[in-house]
């Protein structure tokens, strides 16, 4: 049989279809346009979503026996505010995952509600990119908008609905709305009640590998398709990356290299930092994890290759680079202000420590060095809970980079698996629709099954040294110019 999974990614839905015995036929990638229309806002369009995935179904399935697709499933951005009214046109642009406007909410939310209340409700505190502070800011600044709301519902489920017909959502994903009773995998009574929202307007509860419902006629009709084609809930794509990695059961750890950037450490038991500097959301495999998500992870590299330095030949310019660990350039990773772990919408980027010698090379590898960085500002705080992690799986585009695999090795002291795709929530989606269809008893076995890793990248222990005495020096410029980005801001 066939599964097709969708990576509903902030740039592109990245879409793959996989067979039974994890083989991957075929990637399209379709892109859809993000708009930032205030310094620090960041919004799409979920008809954009629907019309690209539905483009890149038709494209993906074009050569294939279609009687042989079985199911489709989702790894999607996280925290994006959908909003739909009772004849289901969407209200406004989703507020995506990166969007720094709900500063004022997200203050009310931890300092007024409280970060304790927070934290015993739904196993987090606010952070300006999740959802319930974004449904407090339509409330406040588009009331009317705000009095349309007849569902609400995250990026990927957006792309369910439209496909199934059902209003639905997975723990992995609703826990980054902010309303999801983690531990309990229910909705939190008191988180809906101060974001004035009723459980009709939520989505139906699901497991990631739950079956939700099968292909409405006309969009079958439309693809091609079996009306039999099952939609399966899937995962936020952090969770959904983790499963196409094998990052499942106890104590697994993952880093994804996309727009954003993300340390994930999977767990079968429920578990919080007490400071809530990583999230603690449940997981796709039916357990739970902890993550710390930078906001700009490959989009800073992607930023300082296309629009500074004006080049589509990344590659050409990592080769450059030859001397890791000595660079004297340092680079802060915040070009849309950082969540872990400083949940700070109003940090910026910078560079610092130039010289009339640094060279173009200097600078590039100062933004894979601050990205990194900024990863083990995370894996900090995971060792603090006393967590041990000595080796972690990597996926998304980043990955794709030998030179930045090295650098990570280096920055965290962590051995590098390298798996045959580096696909990750597109796979995990694939799997996910796998599990949901009955190829696999469970996530866990699906990803035992057909995961493999491929190749190692080992830290070396001089340069991890060198960048060891690197990190210390890092790890003291945020503190130091935090009050400038509040002035500058
Ligand atoms: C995770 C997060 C990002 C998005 C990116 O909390 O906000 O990783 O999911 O798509």
């Amino acid at each position: 049989m066939l599964y097709i999974g969708v990576d509903l990614g902030t740039s592109a839905a990245k879409l793959l279809l996989m067979d039974e015995n994890g083989k991957i036929h075929k990637i399209v990638s379709k892109e859809y346009p993000l708009y930032f229309p205030h310094p620090g806002w960041s919004e799409q369009d979920p008809k954009d979503w629907f019309t690209q995935s539905m483009e890149g179904i038709r494209e993906l399935t074009a050569e294939c026996d279609k009687s042989q697709i079985a199911g489709i499933s989702f790894g999607g951005q996280m925290h994006g505010l959908v909003a739909l009214d009772k004849n289901d046109e969407v209200i406004r642009p989703a507020i995506l995952w990166n969007d720094g406007r709900t500063e004022k909410e997200t203050d009310y939310l931890n300092q007024v509600i409280g970060k304790e209340k927070l934290s015993e409700y739904t196993a987090n505190i606010a952070f300006a990119g999740f959802t319930a502070p974004k449904i407090l800011w339509m409330k406040e600044n588009e009331p009317e908008n705000f009095a349309r709301i007849a569902k609400i519902m995250l990026p990927k489920d957006y792309l369910a609905y439209r496909l199934s017909g059902v209003h639905c959502t997975d723990y992995s994903d609703a826990s980054g709305m902010l309303l999801l009773d983690v531990k309990n995998k229910c909705w939190s009574k008191e988180m809906m009640e101060i974001c004035s929202v009723t459980e009709e307007q939520l989505p139906k509860l699901y497991e990631s590998y739950e079956v939700v419902g099968t292909l409405k006629p006309e969009i079958a009709a439309e693809l091609g398709l079996s009306e039999n084609v099952k939609v399966v809930a899937g995962a936020g794509d952090n969770a959904a990356a983790a499963v196409g990695t094998g990052t499942v059961g106890d104590g697994m750890c993952n880093i994804s290299l996309g727009t954003s950037g993300t340390i994930f450490i999977s767990s079968k038991t429920f578990g919080v930092d007490e400071h809530n500097a990583l999230h603690s959301f449940d997981h796709a495999d039916g357990y739970y994890h902890l993550m710390g998500c930078m906001l700009s992870a490959a989009s800073c590299n992607k930023w300082w290759m296309d629009e500074i330095l004006k080049t589509a030949e990344y590659s050409k310019e990592q080769e450059a680079i030859t001397k890791l660990g000595e660079n004297n350039v340092f680079y802060l990773p915040y070009l849309m202000g950082e969540r872990s772990p400083h949940n700070d919408p109003k940090a910026r980027a910078a560079f610092i420590g130039m010289s009339m010698d640094t060279t173009r090379e200097e600078m590039t590898q100062a933004v894979l060095e601050g990205v990194a960085f900024g990863l083990r500002d995370s894996l900090e705080v995971a060792k603090s809970l006393g967590i041990r992690i000595e080796r972690t799986k990597i996926c998304g585009g980043g990955a794709k980079s030998p030179l930045w695999k090295k650098i990570i090795a280096n920055v965290m002291n962590l051995k590098v698996d390298v798996i045959e795709s580096e696909e990750g929530p597109g796979y995990g989606g694939a799997i996910l629709a796998a599990v949901g269809c009955g190829e696999f008893a469970s996530v866990e076995e699906a990803a035992q099954k057909l995961v493999k890793v491929v190749d190692t990248v080992e830290p070396d222990a001089e340069l991890a040294a060198k960048y060891e005495e690197r990190y210390q020096k890092f790890r003291k410029i945020y503190p130091a110019v935090k009050g400038l980005f509040r002035e500058l801001a």
